[in-house]
């Protein structure tokens, strides 16, 4: 399917994986929508995007918890564009701490964008799609959905809820009949963004991504290639399949995994952190960023590099077995 001068509108836009995807969208040649409190973290990021072909872009400030402004955000698309063709749900925030130590503003702030921001831009999205007749909406959830972490309880509630919202919108759409609208969900695994550094903190030390890390990029191509083969499902990060596929065969050994890798390697013991809300309640200011610095892009350089190495060597090797075969016959 060409994207070309499809619509695309973008939560979360303003940084990390938001800002993958929208320049992901660009590039192809869509009009992209770009949605998150910070305007000028938007700006930055439209600027980015206009780099691509001058892809069209238009900036709606639009604070996820807030039903009306979601539909103003689809109003302004529409009215702008002609049409949504894609909607990326992507727009979340995360809160770590033991379970009684979350503040409850913070634990219902997690579901409220996690969760009611999706729904809200689910149904937004939904109603100019079903009066088109075509349109995919992509929700962003997270392996966190399908492998529940401890330290970050609203965020796996919110993620399963993710994938159920996803899950339930498809079989809606498959008994009225509706073909041409698809709903696709992402889980990545680990993903170097800022994520970490905006999250509300209240384990008493700092939280660092969890290895291995892969790049936002990744997760951008995956939307993309969603929307060119709508699928269910898509784990992005080879360990995030791992440990989903884990999860499937032996839950109980996922379960006792995931809360011995996440104490080990998602709090760094030996550096303390005062307790902190993170960017829950108020966005950080200046102008975002795509990558969080925990060396996604470079780690999956190195991998590729590797991974092509041993193929290149598998290939040598191949190549001189056929070649003395061919002597031997
Ligand atoms: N990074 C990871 O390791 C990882 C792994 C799995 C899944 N994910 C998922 O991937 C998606 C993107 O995460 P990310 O890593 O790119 O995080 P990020 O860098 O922290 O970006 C989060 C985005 O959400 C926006 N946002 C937060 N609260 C909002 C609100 N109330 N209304 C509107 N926008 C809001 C932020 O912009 P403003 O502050 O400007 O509003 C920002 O653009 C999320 O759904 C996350 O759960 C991430």
């Amino acid at each position: 399917m060409r994207l070309r001068n499809h619509v695309v509108v973008v939560t979360g836009a303003s940084g990390g994986i938001g800002r993958a995807t929208a320049e992901a969208f660009a590039r192809k040649g869509c009009a992209v929508v770009l949605a998150a409190r910070r305007e000028e973290a938007l700006e930055a990021t439209a600027r980015q995007c206009e780099k691509h072909r001058g892809a069209r872009t238009l900036i709606v400030p639009t604070d996820m918890t807030d039903v009306a402004a979601v539909d103003e955000l689809a109003r302004r698309a529409v009215q702008e564009f002609g049409r949504i063709d894609v909607w990326v749900n992507n727009a979340a925030v995360n809160a770590f701490g033991r379970f009684e130590d979350i503040p409850m503003e913070d634990f219902r702030k997690v579901l409220d964008v996690n969760v009611m921001g999706y729904v809200y831009g689910a149904r937004a999205a939904l109603r100019v799609m079903r009066e088109q007749g075509t349109g995919t909406l992509v929700n962003i959830a997270s392996i966190a959905g399908a492998v529940p972490q401890p330290y970050s309880h609203p965020y796996s509630m919110s993620k399963h809820a993710v994938r159920s919202l996803g899950s339930s919108l498809r079989q809606q759409l498959r008994v009225e009949g509706v073909k041409d609208i698809h709903v696709c969900t992402v889980l990545p695994a680990t993903i170097d963004t800022p994520h970490f550094a905006q999250a509300a903190n209240y384990t008493g030390h700092k939280v660092v991504a969890m290895p291995p890390v892969y790049s936002p990029e990744r997760v951008a191509r995956a939307v993309v290639d969603l929307v060119r083969h709508p699928r269910r499902e898509v784990v992005v990060g080879p360990a995030g399949r791992a440990l989903v596929r884990q999860a499937r065969m032996a839950p109980a050994l996922a379960e006792r995994a995931m809360a011995r890798q996440t104490d080990r390697a998602h709090l760094d013991h030996d550096e303390e952190a005062p307790p902190t809300h993170g960017a829950l309640h108020v966005p950080s200011p200046g102008e975002g960023a795509v990558h969080g610095g925990w060396g996604g892009r470079r780690r999956t350089a190195i991998r590729r590099t590797a991974v092509a190495a041993a193929l290149a060597g598998a290939a040598v090797t191949a190549g001189r077995r056929l070649t003395t075969g061919q002597a031997r016959g």
